[in-house]
C-alpha cells in the first residue's frame, strides 16, 4: 500500500482502517475490506401483543427512567401520558420525529429503538384501581445484603428506553419525559451499556464488568420456556401477555475483586472467565455438572458459588435476564434487569436464596430496586395500559 495511494484514497481508506477487521494485521487489505452499512435506519416494531424491548435482542443501549406522578392526578391524567408515549414511542420507533419534536434531525436514526413503559404501584391508587393491582407490585422484600438509596429506588412510571446508537436513546428520553412533565416528574435514569454493534457477532452473550460472560441462562425469545417464564397469563387479566420488571442497581467492589487471583473468580461464579463454560464443561453451553466431585471428593462447581445458588430449585424459579453495565461517578456495576410473570413466585424465591448465601456477595452490592408491572402490547390507536383503564 503506497503512501500515495493512501493519501489519494483519502477518507475512505482511513476510514476503512479505522473500523478494523482484515486490513489491520496484513497491511495489504485495506482495499478489499468495506465500511459496514450505517445500522442507525434498523427498526423494531412498536406494536404488537407484547411490548418491545423485553424479547428484543438486546440492544447495545438502554436508559431506564422512574417518573413520579405529580399530585391531585387522576385516571384521565394517566390516560393521557399514555396516549403521548404511545404517539411519539411509535413515531420515534419508526424514525420520525415526536411530535413537536425541538430536535427533530436526532429522531432520524431509530438504530432499534424501543420504548417499554412500566407501571409502579402507585398508579393504581391514581387511577382509583386498586383491586387491580397485581399482588407483587410493591417494593421487593429487604434483604441483608441491601444498601438501598433512594436515588435509585422505587418510581411510579418506567420508561424502558433502548437503541443500538447512544444518542437515539438520550433524545427518546429526553423527549419522552420532557413530553409529560406537567403531570409527572423524573425521579431517576439509569443508563447502562453492552458491547456495540460491530464488536461481536449478533447473539453473543454479553460481558459483565467483572469480565464474566453474564446471560448464558436465559429463555430463547419465541420459546415455550420465555413464553411460561417471562409474559403474564392473565393474573390480573389485564396483564395477559404483559409482564413485571425488577430493576436492581447492583455495585461491583471491582477494587477488592480485583485482589482475586483467576482461579478464586471462577470458583466464586462457578463458571470459568475464558469462555464463561461450567467448571465441569468447556463451552458456554455446556450443561453444568452439580454432582462432579475431583480426586478429593470435592465438587468442582461449589455448592456456594453464585450459579449453584441461583440455579431454579423448581420450575417457578426462572425469569428472563437482560441487563446493562454500568459505569457512573457513582461506581460501576450492573443494572440487573429480570422480567417475570409472578415476581413472588419466581423472583423473589432466588434473590431470598443468593441474599442468604453466595459466593459472589463479597463484590456485590444492591443500591437500587424498583419492580414494575409491564402492561401487555397494543396495537395503531391502543396505548399502554388499555386494557387496564377502559
Ligand atoms: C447466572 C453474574 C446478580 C440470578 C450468572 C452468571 C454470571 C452471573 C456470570 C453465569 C452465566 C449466566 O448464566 O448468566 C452476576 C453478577 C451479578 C448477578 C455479576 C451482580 C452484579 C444476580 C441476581 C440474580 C441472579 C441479583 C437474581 C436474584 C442468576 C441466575 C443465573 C445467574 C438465575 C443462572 C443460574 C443457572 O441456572 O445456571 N450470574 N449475577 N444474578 N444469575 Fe447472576
Amino acid at each position: 500500500l503506497s503512501r500515495r495511494r493512501l493519501l489519494g484514497g483519502g477518507a475512505a481508506v482511513l476510514g476503512v482502517a479505522g473500523i478494523g477487521a482484515a486490513g489491520v494485521g496484513t497491511g495489504l487489505g485495506y482495499a478489499a475490506t468495506r465500511e459496514p452499512e450505517p445500522t442507525g435506519g434498523r427498526t423494531v416494531a412498536f406494536h404488537g401483543v407484547h411490548q418491545a424491548g423485553i424479547d428484543t435482542e438486546p440492544q447495545a443501549f438502554a436508559a431506564f427512567v422512574a417518573l413520579d406522578l405529580r399530585p391531585g392526578l387522576d385516571r384521565r391524567a394517566l390516560v393521557g401520558i399514555m396516549k403521548v408515549w404511545a404517539e411519539d414511542g411509535r413515531r420515534l420507533a419508526g424514525g420520525s420525529p415526536a411530535l413537536g419534536d425541538t430536535e427533530p434531525e436526532l429522531a432520524l436514526d431509530p438504530a432499534r429503538l424501543t420504548v417499554t413503559v412500566g407501571f409502579g404501584p402507585a398508579v393504581f391508587d391514581v387511577a382509583g384501581l386498586a383491586a387491580q393491582r397485581p399482588e407483587w407490585l410493591r417494593p421487593l422484600p429487604a434483604f441483608s445484603i441491601d444498601r438501598l438509596e433512594e436515588r435509585w429506588s422505587g418510581g411510579d412510571l418506567l420508561l424502558q428506553v433502548c437503541a443500538d446508537d447512544p444518542v437515539t436513546v438520550s433524545h427518546a428520553t429526553r423527549t419522552l419525559s420532557k413530553s409529560v412533565r406537567s403531570l409527572a416528574t423524573v425521579r431517576w435514569t439509569q443508563r447502562g451499556f453492552r458491547n456495540a454493534v460491530g464488536t461481536k457477532p449478533t447473539g453473543t452473550t454479553m460481558r459483565n464488568l467483572m469480565g464474566q460472560v453474564d446471560g448464558t441462562v436465559n429463555p430463547a425469545a419465541g420459546s415455550t420456556d420465555f413464553d411460561r417464564q417471562v409474559w403474564n397469563p392473565g393474573t390480573p387479566a389485564w396483564l395477559a401477555g404483559g409482564t413485571s420488571l425488577v430493576l436492581r442497581r447492583i455495585r461491583m467492589e471491582l477494587d477488592t475483586w480485583d485482589e482475586l487471583d483467576r482461579p478464586a473468580r471462577e470458583l466464586a461464579v462457578g463458571r470459568d472467565l475464558a469462555a464463561g463454560a461450567p467448571l465441569t464443561g468447556s463451552r458456554e453451553r455446556d450443561d453444568p455438572d452439580f454432582a462432579a466431585t475431583d480426586v478429593h471428593g470435592i465438587p468442582v462447581i461449589p455448592p456456594e458459588s453464585h450459579v449453584a445458588r441461583a440455579r431454579p430449585r423448581n420450575a417457578n424459579e426462572q425469569f428472563l435476564r437482560r441487563g446493562y453495565n454500568y459505569d457512573d461517578p457513582d461506581g460501576a456495576g450492573l443494572l440487573f434487569a429480570a422480567y417475570q410473570a409472578d415476581v413472588d413466585a419466581q423472583f423473589v424465591p432466588v434473590q431470598q436464596r443468593l441474599a442468604e448465601h453466595d459466593a459472589l456477595n463479597p463484590w456485590i452490592t444492591p443500591v437500587g430496586s424498583a419492580v414494575f408491572a409491564v402492561p401487555p402490547g397494543f396495537g395503531p390507536g391502543g396505548y399502554p395500559g388499555d386494557t387496564l383503564f377502559e
